[in-house]
């Protein structure tokens, strides 16, 4: 898809003859620190080059015409500034809606409506944040028609909002922030407790980043993030009974195995078990990553899959298969599902000499235990949501 095509599209669509702006927001992986944000830990994503196009013109009256490319089948979208309520109907539509209703919300002004298209070239769904994606790329194309100067945090946490309170999945804050604070070639550690952070180059050598797509749909909202954020919350209260902690990422490993037995339910403590070693694992892994030490980077991949599929238990037979296979190949680092789980993608770090055997091999074993191909991308880590001046989408 070219500019020149979105552009086109667009013209065609809301049947105007004015060229649009285009704006771009990113999806992510995360390399490791998984179920850790809304845990007060740490968090080590990237954003990647596949995302969502917004191109949006200003109208003169209070309407928004919303238009996916990706869900040609819905048709145009349309509703009013002064109604922004969450409507079952709208289906995608209410991912930019709640963008909208928060931005106004939040005091940003913009007093009449726009015509937006939006085309995303993530899979749904899969993993890697196509709806942080959508909400971004609506921030950054409401900041870019309309003049305004909106605090990148400000925007990363009205993206969340959308999520918590107007979707009702109850999920951290890694992916609006991966999104919004992207930067081509670069991770971003994230301490989602100070919200303090650090970029740190990715420099795989002869190394690729592949994602793995499972091709296994999940949707948060049936799935069950929204009981481990509970279980991980109960945890917590237990432990608090004795301890003076604010999030499961105040805590040490030594002094989790210390107090474990506070944690009354033997499955939660599972799953706080999983949330303090996740943690501790993530800055290890941005120590060996600085300290270009790439096996041990990948050697605690590996283990944050061992720890999601065993402590956790967000992997699935898709994500372990795929993980496992990938574990056995010649020339793997390291492999592990990202974002949520319950299906979505897995990522592994893959010498570049060895890529085409990897996916033949991973891809016949995958197809012959679940029954069906898994999908092959090359993860190249591009800039976070911004506008994009003409020329630079080819
Ligand atoms: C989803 C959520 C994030 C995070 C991950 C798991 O992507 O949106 O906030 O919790 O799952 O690490």
């Amino acid at each position: 898809m070219t500019s020149i095509d979105l552009n086109q599209k667009f013209i065609e669509i809301f049947n105007t003859t004015k060229t649009p702006a285009t704006f771009f927001a990113p999806g992510r992986i995360n390399l490791i620190g998984e179920h850790t944000d809304y845990n007060g830990g740490h968090v080590f994503p990237a954003s990647i080059s596949f995302g969502t196009y917004a191109l949006g013109q200003k109208r003169s009256d209070q309407k928004f015409r919303l238009y996916s490319m990706n869900f040609p089948q819905i048709g145009i979208i349309e509703c009013d500034l002064s109604s922004l309520d969450y409507d079952e109907t709208h289906n995608w539509a209410n991912y930019p809606k709640g963008m909208l209703r928060y931005l106004k919300e939040a005091g940003f002004e913009f007093s009449n409506g726009a015509d937006i298209l939006f085309y995303g070239n993530i899979p749904n769904n899969a993993g890697l944040s196509s709806s942080a994606s959508i909400e971004m790329a609506t921030g950054v194309l409401i900041e870019g028609l309309y003049d305004l100067e909106i605090d990148r945090f400000k925007m990363i946490q009205i993206g969340q909002k959308v999520e918590n309170d107007y979707i009702g999945v109850q999920s951290g804050l890694m992916d609006q922030f991966a999104i919004g604070m992207g930067r081509k070639d670069y991770a971003i550690l994230l301490n989602c407790n100070t919200l303090e952070y650090e970029y740190a180059p990715l420099e795989l050598k002869d190394h690729f980043i592949l994602i793995i797509y499972t091709n296994k749909q999940r949707s948060l909202a049936g799935s069950k993030y929204n009981e481990r954020r509970k279980q991980c919350d109960q945890s917590l209260s237990d432990l608090k009974s004795k301890l003076s902690i604010n999030s499961l990422g105040d805590l040490t490993k030594k002094e989790f195995e210390q107090y474990k037995h506070l944690i009354q339910d033997k499955t939660n403590q599972k799953r706080a078990k999983h949330v303090v070693y996740e943690n501790a694992r993530t800055l290890e892994a941005f120590e060996k990553l600085k300290e270009n030490d790439l096996e041990a980077f990948g050697k605690l991949m590996n283990e944050s899959h061992k720890s999601l599929q065993q402590d956790y238990e967000v992997t699935g037979s898709e994500l372990d298969t795929i993980v496992q296979a990938a574990w056995e190949q010649e020339g793997v680092l390291g492999a592990r599902m990202t974002g949520a789980g319950f299906g979505g993608c897995a990522i592994a770090i893959v010498e570049k000499e060895r890529i085409v055997d990897f996916k033949n091999n991973v891809n016949a074993i995958y197809h012959q235990s679940i029954g069906y191909d898994a999908t092959f991308y090359t993860a190249t880590i591009g800039d976070g949501a911004k506008e994009i001046t003409e020329g630079a989408l080819k």
